[in-house]
């Protein structure tokens, strides 16, 4: 089997970001608006007023105080509350395919690699924009890659599922190298109307490398050792939207075919299952928690991460052991762990091992242990 690296990551950011206070500001004038138009059905009882949002609240219950977005304007349009992409021809490039080319461009430029390098393309994420064809294909034919290309979507975790798939691929000789690449508009699936949830996503697109050691040429490569994954059925993340929907014409537009949390219960369940699987995974490495310099979280919520941590490592770990970019990303779904990768591996020693880990949707949890050479 040949040894695999990753050779380089890329991130494409969006130029628009809204801070916590532009976003509650429009949510409360939106329930301001609201409450008015339902004065009367609020005081017959048959509608209920909606509450206001908080600042304080989203910082303190998530840690994050902005997110990047694709469109800015519908969101915080008190009579839209959601964003403003225009369809596009078929004749132009997918808005995907067109962030995923963004991040593989600067994956490509740091792995000292061209397309003509690469086998195969990966699309993995949330929200895929159509049914067909993949965006992977799109994306392939936008940076002119042959071989082949496949969507594929596991909600948060699909960056490290698509790690594993990518690294099965080049150890078994199917491809010299792979792109994996997470185009995430998050804010196209969130209610902006839903107080318990309005805070939480952000738009972003990673993208890596991952091919044969013996071949690499990056200036900055990471072994990877292993790679875990785990699901367990819950509803407790769930997002009813499908081709399905329009074969019943009651539940079309519902705010069950958005992004719908229990954020409480998924908090409870989620972290120790993620302590315990990347526990399990460093012990079959023979690897001490000690001997990890970084662990690259998936970003949600920021108190989530330090309780995973303190499992882990029996105390509060310090800032660079488990970096943070939530609090000026919010969560990018699957592109949350590889965006803190990207932007927090320069400064590790040869030699150093992390884990990248995501966890979200399904349940699904995936665990990636990588050495930097
Ligand atoms: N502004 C002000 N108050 C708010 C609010 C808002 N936007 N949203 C909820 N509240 C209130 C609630 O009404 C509740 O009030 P009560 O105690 O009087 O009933 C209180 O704040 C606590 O609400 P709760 O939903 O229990 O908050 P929480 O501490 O669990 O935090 C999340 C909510 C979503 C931030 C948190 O549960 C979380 O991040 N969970 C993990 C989610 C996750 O990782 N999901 C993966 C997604 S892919």
């Amino acid at each position: 089997m040949q040894k695999v690296v990753i050779s380089g990551t890329g991130l494409y950011t969006p130029s628009s970001s809204i801070s916590n206070e532009e976003l509650v500001a429009s949510f409360n004038g939106y329930v301001e608006q609201f409450n008015s138009r339902n004065a009367a059905a609020i005081e017959a009882g048959t509608v209920a007023a909606l509450a206001p949002s908080s600042t304080d609240f989203i910082e303190k219950a998530s840690g994050i105080k902005s997110r990047f977005v694709m469109n800015k304007s519908g969101i915080l349009d008190i009579n839209r509350m959601k964003p403003d992409i225009p369809e596009r021809s078929n004749d132009e490039w997918s808005i995907l395919c067109e962030m995923a080319v963004k991040a593989a461009t600067e994956a490509l430029a740091r792995a000292g690699r061209t397309a003509a390098d690469i086998d195969g393309v990966i699309v993995a994420c949330s929200n895929l924009q159509r049914a067909y064809p993949a965006i992977a294909v799109e994306v392939q034919e936008a940076l002119g890659i042959e071989g082949f290309g496949f969507d594929m979507n596991v909600a948060c975790s699909s960056a490290t599922f698509g790690i594993q798939v990518a690294a099965n691929s080049v150890q078994l000789g199917q491809a010299r190298a792979i792109l994996m690449v997470n185009p995430e508009i998050c804010t196209g699936h969130m209610n902006f109307c839903d107080r318990d949830s309005h805070f939480i996503f952000g738009d972003a697109c990673t993208a890596v490398i991952v091919e044969r050691a013996d071949q690499a040429v990056s200036d900055c490569q990471f072994d990877i050792l292993g790679t875990k994954l785990l699901t367990k059925f819950s509803n407790n993340i769930r997002n009813n939207f499908g081709f399905l929907n329009r074969a019943d014409d009651s539940g079309v537009g519902k705010d069950d075919k958005l992004f719908v949390q229990q954020g409480r219960k998924v908090f409870k369940d989620v972290c120790p299952m993620v302590a315990e699987l990347i526990g399990e995974h460093l012990r079959e490495f023979n690897l001490p928690v000690s001997d990890i310099r970084r662990f690259w979280l998936h970003q949600a919520n920021l108190n989530m991460n330090m309780l995973i941590a303190r499992k882990l490592l029996g105390r509060d770990p310090e800032a660079h052991e488990a970096p943070v970019v939530l609090d000026e990303y919010a969560n990018t779904s699957s592109a949350g762990s590889i965006i803190a990768f990207h932007k927090h591996q320069e400064d590790l020693p040869s030699g150093s091992h992390g884990v990248i880990c995501s966890f979200g949707a399904g349940y699904s949890i995936g665990s990636v242990i990588v050495r930097k050479h």
